[in-house]
């Protein structure tokens, strides 16, 4: 097992450690971790946020750890040079086109949810998020109209094959869940998403075992917060599977508890926490660690195939959080070692 490791930026480093430590703690085989720089740090050392020796490395590697990136001081660098490139270049280069982002309630946590404890505790779903095409993606500019008016444009386009491959990964993910599927669209007013409705009717033949249904994303929406207990897989395009994750993460308790897994054809994927380098709180020691340790599951799950080992960590994670044993995201006092303590020594025990 050959993992790249990039920490990155501001707590990404701080978290990164106690994930290390965790990984370590499951006595793996061949468990070989390589380091490289990415991000604000690679930009101060090697002039780019994500040199070629990095990579080079995320190439020969099994799998990618990423930390986060994100650093004040490049905030006026050219958009090229700033570490938030990093993740889309790596994304680029790995072509990952499925990013999943599980969101689950934890036990004990429910109060901590924005929503009501009730509602909060029946989250089980994943969010399957289209990655590399969408408005993001199609070509954009600034134009004059006739009248001299400064004008802004963003295509959205998606083609069948881009649909398809993520439609499968979707109802693949829903087999090996509650067998539910939710596709997110907005198919009454684009045509991206008329598109994208047939394709998904499509693929859904080969997969008569999962229960498909179709939602409008501004009702997904609005019943991710009413009910989100009713959602197992949610399928989505890049832009409304941006927002609708963050939503998600959020209803669940704090962005410090949430994993991700950005995944292409093959076993080699890229896994990290879905927030960011924190630069308010870096340095202190108080960051949590558990989306990170989740992210190191996620890893030996997708690209090693341990399901047994993920879940003792998701496990361990999920023990220490029903003990209370809480960051200061949670309103707990718990450091970012004392957490990853608390995980190692849970994993010691199972
Ligand atoms: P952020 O996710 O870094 O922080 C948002 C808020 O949540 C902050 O108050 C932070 O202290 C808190 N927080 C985040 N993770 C936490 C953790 N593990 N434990 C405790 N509290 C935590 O988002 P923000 O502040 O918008 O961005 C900071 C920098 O990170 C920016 O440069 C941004 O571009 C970058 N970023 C990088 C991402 C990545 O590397 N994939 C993703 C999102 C943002
Ligand atoms: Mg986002």
């Amino acid at each position: 097992m050959h993992i790249a490791v990039l920490a990155g930026d501001g707590i990404g480093q701080e978290i990164m450690v106690e994930c290390l430590r965790v990984l370590e703690a499951l006595s793996l085989p061949d468990l070989k971790l390589e380091h490289a720089d990415v991000g604000g740090v690679a930009y101060h050392k090697h002039g780019h946020p994500l040199p070629p020796e990095t990579l080079a490395l995320v190439h020969s590697a099994d799998a990618v750890l990423f930390g986060a990136v994100g650093d004040p001081a490049c905030d006026n660098l050219d958009r090229h040079l700033r570490p938030e490139q990093a993740v889309l270049g790596l994304r680029k280069e790995m072509h990952t086109f499925a990013n999943l982002r599980p969101a689950k309630a934890f036990a004990g946590l429910e109060g901590l949810s924005a929503l009501k404890p009730e509602v909060a505790g029946a989250i089980d779903l994943l969010i399957l998020r289209e990655l590399t095409g969408d408005i993001y993606f199609g070509d954009k500019g600034r134009r004059t109209t006739d009248a001299g008016l400064r004008e802004g444009y963003d295509i959205m386009s998606y083609d069948e094959n881009e649909i398809s491959r993520i439609a499968h990964v979707a109802f693949k993910s829903a087999q090996g869940r509650r067998k539910k599927l939710c596709s997110v669209d907005k198919a009454n007013v684009l045509q991206t998403s008329v598109l994208w409705r047939e394709v998904v009717n499509e693929v859904a033949a080969d997969y008569p075992d999962v229960e498909l249904s179709h939602m409008y994303v501004d009702n997904a929406s609005m019943q991710l917060v009413r009910n989100p207990g009713q959602f197992d897989v949610m399928l989505t395009g890049n832009i409304f599977g941006d927002i609708l994750s963050d939503q998600a993460s959020m209803c669940v308790g704090s962005i410090g508890l949430l994993a991700s897994a950005s995944l292409g054809e093959g076993t080699k994927g890229l896994y990290e926490p879905i927030h960011g380098s924190a630069p308010d709180i870096a340095g202190q020691g108080i960051a949590n660690p558990s989306a990170m340790i989740l992210s190191a599951a996620m890893m030996l799950r997708h690209s090693f195939g341990m399901e047994a080992e993920a879940l003792r960590i998701e496990t361990a994670v999920a023990e220490v959080l029903q003990a209370g044993v809480l960051g200061h995201d949670l309103g707990g006092k718990a450091s970012t070692t004392e957490i990853g303590d608390a995980v190692v020594a849970r994993l010691s025990a199972s």
